[in-house]
């Protein structure tokens, strides 16, 4: 199933690359055979009745990605085909933003939404950075504007601004030093300031406030998937089983995070499960990420309180082979922010050094 450079084609793409032939998708013995061992690896979390609709997708993609000289990057929250079958990088937030630094891909593929992709772009100004779905969006990015944060400066003179990643690059643009919900309470404290704005998670901030002196101002920013999630239903669980183990995003209500054993970033859970191996767990977040975890975590039985995040249900199989093909959807951030809100991001992952 090799792409060659399609004859005729006048379409015209970025950096002058050509499109490649859309690939033959059948499940055939040679499919089969060379998927055989990634199928091994997910068969805990995917049947075996679904994996003939996933592997020519897999396997077209692993081959592109090589003739396009392109890396996937896949957030936590990616299904488990694409996190675990087609992803060269895979994490939090934050770790994403720090491969993205690194990689010598010409083409980016985020595997994630569209800050995410900003923020490769803002990282890597010289490549192409592609998302396959332009409308892979986040509650958190959308609830403020740069001149929401430029009314939050004027309202408390010499706070600095510290923003969460969730965010357009025209915030970031806006603010001294970014973070993520893994490095929050850090950056908030790297600053030697009293009063600190925190922005746009209002339940983030919440958190950090638990965790430092430092007076922390926020906005009323929530994450839609988080916010569903109610502390009558984390006691139920326990009700049902005391012995279950429960672990929560801070995108949580605080009533919320004080029913859980443990909060932390995705990867922060992650590793609270592989550290803990719990008989079992429910981790309150969004529900792609236990059966990623599952599948590492083999003695470890999830409970899932299915919350998905539509944003990151729109990248799927087909949509990241497309943007192999035709190299779509372009992510770009214009001149006039790029510079600003890049120094924001790179405050950010310097200080992590
Ligand atoms: P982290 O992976 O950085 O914890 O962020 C969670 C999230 O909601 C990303 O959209
Ligand atoms: Fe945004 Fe929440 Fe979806 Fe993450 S899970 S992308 S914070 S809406």
């Amino acid at each position: 199933m090799t792409a060659a450079v399609q004859s005729g084609q006048s379409m015209k793409l970025p950096g002058g690359l050509q499109p490649l032939v859309m690939p033959h998708l059948a499940y055939t013995p040679e499919v089969r055979r060379e998927t055989a061992k990634l199928y091994e690896k997910v068969s805990r979390v995917i049947p075996p009745v679904e994996w003939p609709s996933f592997a020519p997708y897999v396997k077209a993609i692993n081959e592109l990605k090589r003739e396009r000289n392109a890396v996937v990057l896949a957030h936590n929250y990616m299904t488990p085909e694409i996190f675990h079958c087609v992803a060269d990088v895979v994490g939090d937030s934050l770790q994403l933003a720090r491969e993205a630094s690194k990689t010598d891909a010409d083409i980016i593929v985020q595997g994630g939404v569209h800050f995410m992709a900003e923020t490769s772009k803002l990282l890597n100004p010289d490549k192409l950075v592609l998302i396959p779905d332009m409308r892979a969006g986040c509650s958190l990015a959308a609830s403020i504007t740069g001149a929401d944060v430029r009314s939050l400066r004027a309202a408390y003179p010499g706070a600095p601004v510290v923003t969460y990643v969730n965010t357009s690059a025209e915030v970031k643009a806006e603010s001294d030093i970014c973070c993520t919900s893994s490095n929050a309470v850090k950056v908030v404290e790297s600053l030697g300031a009293t009063r600190v704005i925190l922005i746009p998670d209002e339940f983030l901030a919440k958190w950090v406030q638990t965790q430092t002196d430092v007076e922390i101002v926020t906005w009323k920013g929530h994450c839609e998937v988080h916010e569903r999630f109610t502390p009558e239903e984390l006691r139920a669980y326990r009700e049902a089983d005391p012995g279950v183990r429960i672990i929560a995003h801070p995108e949580c209500p605080p009533e919320v995070i004080a029913e859980a054993d443990f909060a932390g970033s995705t990867s922060g859970m992650i590793k609270w499960v592989k550290e803990h191996e719990p008989r079992k767990v429910l981790l309150v977040t969004e529900c792609s990420m236990s059966d990623n975890v599952a599948v590492e975590a083999p003695n470890t039985e999830f409970v899932r309180p299915c919350n998905l995040c539509p944003h990151m249900k729109r990248i799927t199989l087909p949509k990241i082979l497309d943007s192999l093909l035709y190299l779509k959807e372009e992510v770009t951030v214009p001149a006039a922010i790029a510079e600003r809100a890049r120094e924001a991001v790179e405050r950010m992952v310097n200080l992590n050094h």
